[in-house]
């Protein structure tokens, strides 16, 4: 009886900690860096060093504090881009969608305090 109320009383501890760490920024950070992955970024960009592309910490820093970065660097990964940060410029990244453009244009400009 008693090692039965200790055994419910650990599962439920146990399941409060995995919904606790499942709502938890980490794994958001996770599901950002996923769809970076799975839309082939990396190929090009790092997060804190220059590739072909500029580093995500280097843009996040350059459009911090601008109230428009969301939607510009939305509309970049999107289209491309040309002559911002040096000679090679972006191809337009057709196969990324709407939402998932959103979603990492939050996440680079995340970059810049740390996160
Ligand atoms: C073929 C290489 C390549 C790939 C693939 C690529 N990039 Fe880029 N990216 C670049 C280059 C080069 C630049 C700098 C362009 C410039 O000077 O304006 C750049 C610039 C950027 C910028 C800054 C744009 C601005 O307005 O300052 C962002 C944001 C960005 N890339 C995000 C992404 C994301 C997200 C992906 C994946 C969906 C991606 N890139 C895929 C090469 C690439």
């Amino acid at each position: 009886m008693v090692s039965k109320c200790v055994r419910v009383t650990f599962l439920f501890t146990f399941m409060v900690l995995v919904s606790a760490y499942l709502m938890s920024g980490s794994v958001l950070a996770d599901t950002s860096i996923n769809i970076v992955n799975k839309n082939r970024c990396m190929a090009c960009h790092s997060v804190d060093k220059k590739r072909v592309g500029p580093a995500f910490k280097a843009i996040a820093k350059r459009y911090d504090g601008s109230g428009q970065a969301v939607v510009h660097l939305q509309t970049t990964i999107k289209n491309g881009s040309q002559r911002r940060w040096g000679a090679i410029p972006m191809p337009a990244q057709n196969h990324v969608s709407d939402e998932d453009a959103r979603i990492i244009a939050q996440w680079i400009l995340s970059l810049s305090n740390g996160n």
